[in-house]
């Protein structure tokens, strides 16, 4: 895949979804082989809201990690680009109030919530500084932000066979699952051209979020960065 295939436009990266939509979340759980549960879970928790929050999940696709959170009583935004991931989610939860928009312009007032999340989302956002700040102005201050997405796996010999999976292996299985192998491919290139924890850590820090840490799921395969806006 080419680097102007990593270029996508905002509208291109809406239409690369709406395209996989129907077969997302199968998708994803046979080429995570049932990982992307655990990592889910884990992001619930790093969350730590409860009935009555407030909460922006950004990037949502097709509600995926919005329905555990209105499950447990909270007041969950699932906003995204792709009005076929939007269209998906709002026939499996219509109880969900889906909201179209894109990260670099977020149609919500300043400080409407409680805490911002965000999984495998923000490596498809084309600008992510900007969606970083504009995460920053919609949470209330003191409110909270938790990041879930692909890192880079730390034990090297781990990481080098992990990296042929995601090149060689991944296009393929997606292929069978979900006949979008451009998609799959772009993901697999994604992910490795993504920043590593570290650096991540460094651009949230600079989008003007405070308290940055993170921790690695599944030996860095995917890493959750936390983040909390500052009270003045
Ligand atoms: C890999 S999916 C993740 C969906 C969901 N968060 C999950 O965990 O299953 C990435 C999502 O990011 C959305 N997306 C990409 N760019 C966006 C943007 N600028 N604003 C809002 N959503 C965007 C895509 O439409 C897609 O639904």
């Amino acid at each position: 895949m080419s680097r102007a295939s990593l270029d996508k436009q905002p509208h291109e990266v809406a239409s690369m979804f709406d395209g996989i939509a129907r077969r997302y979340d199968i998708t994803n759980d046979v080429m995570s082989l049932g990982q992307d549960r655990a990592w889910r879970a884990a992001t619930l928790r790093a969350l730590d809201v409860g009935p009555g929050d407030r909460v922006l999940d950004l990037a949502a696709g097709t509600g995926t990690s919005s329905a555990p959170l209105a499950d447990r009583g909270v007041l969950v935004a699932p906003c995204d680009l792709s009005l076929g991931m939007l269209g998906v989610g709002k026939r499996r939860r219509p109880d969900l109030g889906f909201v179209a928009g894109d990260a670099t312009r977020l149609p919500f007032a300043d400080a409407s919530f409680d805490a911002v999340t965000i999984s495998f989302g923000l490596r498809n956002v084309v600008d992510t500084h900007r969606a970083l700040t504009e995460m920053l102005r919609v949470t209330r201050p003191g409110g909270r932000l938790v990041v879930c997405e692909f890192s880079h796996a730390t034990w090297a010999p781990f990481r080098t066979v992990y990296e042929n999976y995601l090149v060689r292996a991944l296009p393929k299985v997606a292929s069978v699952v979900s006949k979008e192998t451009e998609a799959y491919t772009y993901l697999a290139e994604s992910i490795r051209a993504w920043p590593d924890q570290h650096e991540l850590a460094g651009r949230i820090r600079d989008a003007g979020w405070a308290d940055v840490a993170y921790r690695n799921l599944t030996g860095g395969v995917v890493a959750l960065h936390r983040g909390t806006r500052p009270s003045s």
